[in-house]
């Protein structure tokens, strides 16, 4: 019941004010994005990694409403291909992006969003990494996935993200699966109408694992993006099913959750990412988080009331 009114506070500017403003939102908001700068993000990159994980980051951002922050994020991505370069990680850690923290939500939004992905995408691919364009609600998917097919043009690497709890995605996997895309498959983030999107958990579950199915024994790369342990099992025996040895598909979850689960995949040979958000426009990303698990919001509350 909590998750989508907290969903739906996660577009409210007034919202975005009153929690950002409260004095101990820092303290929560650490556990699931644990830096604000490239400085202070390094030392959790250079952690991470002497750990086994693999990693993709993320600087926050979305909805943005002019082109000059279009242009900042892309440079914000470009300066941290640059940290990740001197760090010698190229091949360890790759980008998630968000298009409409490139502009793609403004007016000739989806050419600016192309303009702006592409030199970040250039880049990484320059040190021997990739970027994966992560799902946005339904709204913006069609663009997301021409802006996909544009870039893998040149840069066939490059990666996206597809939503189990959209109707749409059987369709989506399987033509993902036959052109043979590195695809993350993850159950869905965004307060979604009926009309699109199963609502129900079990509904959503077992889409999951029919895309996982069609993704496992296609052409690809899939990247099971949960912290479901049904689902993660499930995957590692559909893999099994498919022939697909430990470097054929890989585990991704989200920094600050179930991160003794990331240790343990690692430990047992799979390929682990752990997607690492860092940055100061963090109240959407954090909002579907506190969304996702109610017990995060009631933490929240009780150490607002508790300070
Ligand atoms: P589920 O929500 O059923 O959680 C399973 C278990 O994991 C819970 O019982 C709990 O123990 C733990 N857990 C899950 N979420 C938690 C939380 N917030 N706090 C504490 N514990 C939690 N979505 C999207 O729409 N577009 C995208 O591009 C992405 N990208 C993305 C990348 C990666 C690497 C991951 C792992 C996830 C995403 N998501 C996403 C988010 C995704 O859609 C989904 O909302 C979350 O992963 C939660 O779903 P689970 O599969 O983990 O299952």
């Amino acid at each position: 019941m909590l998750g989508p009114v907290i969903l739906a506070a996660s577009r409210s500017d007034r919202m975005r004010r009153l929690v950002s403003a409260a004095p101990v939102t820092k303290q929560v908001v650490d556990r699931f994005i644990p830096g604000e700068t490239v400085d202070e993000i390094v030392p959790i990159i250079e952690d991470l990694t002497a750990k086994g994980l693999e990693l993709t980051m993320d600087v926050v951002g979305e909805d943005i409403t002019t082109p000059e922050q279009a242009t900042a994020a892309r440079d914000a991505y470009l300066l941290l291909v640059e940290r990740i370069k001197d760090l010698g990680l190229g091949t360890r850690v790759e980008m998630s992006v968000k298009l409409s923290m490139f502009g793609q939500a403004l007016p000739g939004g989806h050419e600016l969003a192309l303009a702006n992905v592409r030199p970040v995408v250039e880049a990484a691919a320059a040190i021997g990494t990739t970027v994966t364009l992560d799902a946005e609600d339904h709204t913006t998917l069609d663009s997301m996935f021409a802006i996909h097919d544009e870039l893998r043009k040149d840069f066939p690497q490059t990666g996206c993200v597809i939503q189990a709890y959209l109707f749409r995605t059987e369709a989506d996997a399987r033509r993902l699966a036959e052109n043979g895309s590195r695809v993350r498959l993850v159950k869905g983030a965004y307060k979604e109408p009926a009309e699109v999107a199963y609502q129900q958990k079990h509904e959503i579950d077992k889409a999951y694992v029919r895309v996982l199915r069609t993704l496992m024994e296609g052409e690809g790369y899939p990247m099971v993006g949960s912290h479901d342990p049904r689902l993660i099992s499930i995957a590692q025996e559909l893999a099994h099913q498919a022939g697909r040895k430990l470097d054929e598909y890989e585990f991704q979850m989200l920094y600050g959750i179930r991160g003794d689960e990331h240790l343990r995949l690692a430990a047992e040979g799979h390929r682990m990412r752990v997607y690492t958000a860092y940055g100061t426009d963090w109240y959407g990303y954090f909002m579907r988080r506190l969304a996702e698990k109610p017990a995060n919001l009631r933490f929240f509350v009780r150490s607002m009331i508790t300070k």
